[in-house]
């Protein structure tokens, strides 16, 4: 077999030359337009034939590079290899125009991994558990574990005593911590304050657990007078608290000393599992004077971040860290992997922890400080411009997402990628959003807010419930 791989593929061009493709494969099928959307369950019935509802005003018909299916004779004229480097070339332009544009989600876009492409021609997987090598060579574990390592020493955890993974997400994060505490809870009911990010209803829902939606206050943090008495209520059943650490929207940071002190002082010392989602925030706060400290001094049990917001990674990813005591509950062998199964995915992108690894290494602790620092200065430098204009607008304390009043038009909205809830919009200040990029959107936003309300006919809406009274500018509550 080995000594005929040559002639193998010589055999199987040929083969490729006479036989038809099966029946059922079209080609001209695959590329031709698909026709309108049919309705599918939401705002119809299935197969109906009306088009689908428009839900959130924002479903825009992306278009699509079909997949041509190569001629026979193709390979010979070149003609598809310039094909795909004229798509390939139209899409790098339209991802620097959509990069210079981007103000509304926590990404930060600044960054140069440019000695990494000479391992884009591996296939680096880390399936199974970081600490135990699985029988596929090909990983990047020793990074792994290097950046594991260093987050489990920013939360205080020692080495023998944490556990933790790179995920491919945030989500993933939360997926992980809420099972791990539903693992050492397995009657526990999740308590998370409903400003918190959906994945965590999610997990929820995955997982069938029963869980009570605690209130927030207008900054967004939990509510403890509420959380307290939603744990009155269920006395005999342990707590899994879902912390955040930066809320999607508002950014803002629940308290999680007061958190600890409300479930402590009301019965639930030793019954409780605390995950703290620190999707967001989760590698700022540490930097932040004054900011809730979190750390496995304090009886939390996992704690998670992403890869691709603060820290700057090009693909989506996480890290989550946990204490060892718990992992062991929750894993088993598998025999075909030779390793451990811990983690919620099975094959796991090894080229993430690369990244991750090489940015700790170039900017280390005091990079991210410096980094912090400049994201909460041109926040406030926002805030501050856009309640000159008389815009309304909320900061929180430790956060760098600015929420205000959402543009009348939608077209702006997209053209900023601004991240809208209700009435209400939000910048997120990553590392690479400058002064002079706030400044282009400030002066943009204000010629084009002088034509929406021009007439005086309409006004901008009224957003106090969302960010309080004294931060409205509406024709209401200005001063
Ligand atoms: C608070 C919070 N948690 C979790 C997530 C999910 O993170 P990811 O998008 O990395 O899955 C987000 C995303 O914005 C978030 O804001």
């Amino acid at each position: 077999m080995v000594g005929s791989v040559g002639n193998g593929s010589m055999d199987l061009r040929e083969k490729e030359k006479v036989e038809p493709l099966p029946r059922e494969f079209d080609p001209e099928e695959i590329v031709r337009p698909k026709p309108p959307l049919e309705t599918e369950g939401v705002g119809g019935e299935e197969g109906s034939g009306k088009s689908r509802e428009i839900v959130l005003g924002r479903n825009v018909h992306t278009m699509c590079f079909a997949i041509k299916e190569p001629e026979a004779d193709d390979e010979v004229t070149g003609e598809r290899e310039a094909y795909m480097a004229s798509v390939l070339a139209r899409y790098r332009r339209s991802l620097i125009d959509r990069t210079k544009h981007h103000l509304g989600y926590p990404y930060n876009l600044d960054f140069d991994y440019g000695a990494l492409g000479q391992l884009q021609h591996f296939s680096i997987n880390n399936l199974g558990d970081p600490f135990i090598e699985s029988n596929y060579g090909v990983h990047s574990r020793q990074f792994e574990v290097g950046v594991l390592d260093w987050f489990a020493r920013l939360w205080e955890l020692e080495k023998n005593e944490y556990w933790g993974y790179i995920t491919n997400c945030g989500t993933e994060g939360n997926l992980h911590g809420i099972l791990v505490g539903r693992e050492v809870f397995p009657d526990g009911i999740l308590y998370a304050s409903r400003e918190s990010h959906y994945s965590i209803f999610k997990a929820a829902r995955m997982y069938r657990m029963e869980c009570v939606k605690v209130d927030t206050l207008v900054s967004g943090e939990i509510d403890c007078t509420h959380f307290k008495a939603s744990l009155l209520r269920n006395m005999e059943r342990p707590a899994i608290v879902n912390v955040n650490i930066g809320t999607t929207v508002k950014g803002a940071v629940d308290d999680l000393d007061l958190v600890i002190k409300t479930l402590e002082e009301n019965g639930f010392k030793d019954r409780f599992y605390i995950h703290c989602d620190g999707a967001l925030f989760g590698l700022m706060m540490p930097f932040v004077k004054r900011a809730p400290k979190v750390t496995f001094k304090k009886p939390i049990g996992s704690v998670s971040v992403s890869g691709h917001k603060f820290v700057g990674c090009p693909m989506p990813c996480g890290v989550q860290i946990t204490r060892l005591k718990h992992i062991n509950v929750l894993s088993s062998n598998v025999e075909y992997l030779a390793s451990r199964d811990a983690t919620i995915m099975g094959s796991r992108n090894g080229h993430a922890p690369i990244f991750l690894w090489y940015t700790l290494n170039r900017k280390g602790y005091r990079g991210f400080q410096k980094e912090v620092q400049k994201c909460l200065r041109n926040a406030h430098y926002l805030k501050d411009r856009l309640k000159e204009a008389g815009i309304s607008v909320m900061l929180n304390e430790l956060s760098s997402t600015v929420v205000f009043e959402r543009p009348k038009d939608e077209e702006f909205v997209r053209q900023w990628q601004l991240a809208c809830e209700g009435n209400i919009a939000h910048v997120v200040v990553m590392p690479n959003v400058t002064i002079d990029k706030l400044d282009s959107f400030l002066n943009e936003l204000l010629r084009h807010r002088s034509c929406w309300y021009q007439e005086g006919n309409i006004s901008p809406p009224c957003i106090a419930a969302d960010i309080g009274e004294e931060n409205c500018c509406c024709a209401l509550h200005k001063k």
